[in-house]
């Protein structure tokens, strides 16, 4: 469904909700809950900032403006947790268009890929043909591919799909690794010997104790073990974080690598300008850019995220968007 353009007029939500919107925000309650509440169009305009658009033009629009501002881009075509093949199939040739365009106009970008967005919980055979023909067709065109990492149920078969993508040669491809998971540590020792490109974040998914850390200062210092292990084992590191803390104690321990051996990450809309002094002192900065008709879901979960910065936006603009007119 294609978001409404806030200029093509909003329509609000109705009395009780549109009441316990503004006593929320004003009362600082934390805007997560009510989010729902909220008609499409003023999520879009909350949204907008995190989210290219719904279409492909909308994310090689915002692709090239990055690029003016010497930005990478990584495209994610948003979508996930499909459950017919039909819906698989069409995010396959959104990716696939999505390569045609990238080859031609934007070479030095590359793709975010999501497992179940491929199939892994409906078919995970038909999950693993959609990524090899994705990794070939994407190192045809000389096009990097990134595995992004779910919650922990599927970590096992996203390792096992990247690992034969690279037994099979597609070296093009690389995959994330959240320092949240209590196994990480293992699964890159298990992983050196490729030499992967691995993201490392935090992990967005909420997991249970047995599995993961849930002291935010264990999830840091755990992220820097990552990077120190990728570091030793001539891996390449993309450092995905806007915790001021990271970026700080990573640019110290990547002080002796030469700046094309790593590259920093951000989701578009967050933190930029530390994306800017970053590329002042001579880093690479790749913006992961989501699009696609699924935006409803993702500027949710980026919401929720960060109730602070909701909190914040929401002052900005769903008080404006109420009480102005
Ligand atoms: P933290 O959450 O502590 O944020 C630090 C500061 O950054 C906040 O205080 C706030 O100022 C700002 N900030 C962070 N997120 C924000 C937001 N949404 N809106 C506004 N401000 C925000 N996760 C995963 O499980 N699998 C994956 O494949 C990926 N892929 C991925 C790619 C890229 C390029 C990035 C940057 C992140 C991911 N993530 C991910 C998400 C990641 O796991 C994590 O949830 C977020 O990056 C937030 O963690 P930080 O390290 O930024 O720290």
């Amino acid at each position: 469904m294609r978001p409404r353009d806030p200029d093509e007029g909003i329509a609000g939500p109705d009395v009780a909700s549109r009441s316990a919107i503004i006593a929320a925000v004003h009362t600082g309650r934390a805007l997560a809950g009510i989010l729902p509440l909220l008609p499409r169009s003023i999520v879009w305009a909350v949204a907008k900032r995190y989210v290219a658009g719904p279409t492909l033009e909308d994310a090689l629009r915002v692709t090239a403006e990055l690029a003016r501002r010497s930005r990478l881009v990584t495209l994610d075509v948003l979508g996930e947790q499909f459950d017919s093949r039909e819906e698989v199939m069409s995010m396959m040739a959104e990716y696939e268009r999505a390569l045609g365009k990238l080859e031609h106009d934007q070479p030095s970008a590359t793709l975010s890929v999501m497992m179940t967005g491929f199939g892994l919980r409906l078919d995970p055979h038909l999950c693993w043909e959609n990524l090899r023909r994705l990794s070939k067709d994407a190192a045809d065109r000389a096009i990097g591919l990134t595995v992004n990492m779910e919650d922990s149920s599927t970590v096992d078969a996203t390792l096992d799909i990247y690992r034969r993508l690279r037994a099979e040669g597609f070296n093009g491809v690389g995959l994330v690794l959240q320092s949240r998971l209590r196994r990480t540590l293992d699964d890159l020792a298990a992983l050196a010997h490729l030499r992967p490109r691995v993201r490392i974040v935090k992990g967005i998914w909420h997991e249970p104790e047995s599995v993961a850390y849930l002291d935010a200062q264990t999830i840091r210092e755990k992220y820097l073990a990552i990077l120190e292990g990728l570091i030793e084992c001539g891996g390449y590191p993309e450092v995905a974080t806007h915790d001021e803390w990271l970026i700080e104690r990573s640019l110290g321990l990547l002080a002796g690598l030469s700046p094309a051996q790593y590259e920093y990450q951000m989701l578009l809309g967050v933190t930029p300008k530390r994306g800017e002094r970053l590329i002042a002192g001579g880093h690479r900065l790749r913006v992961y850019v989501p699009y696609g008709e699924d935006w409803y879901a993702y500027s949710l979960r980026r919401l929720r995220e960060n109730p602070e910065m909701a909190q914040y936006i929401a002052r900005d603009t769903i008080v404006e968007l109420f009480t102005a007119r």
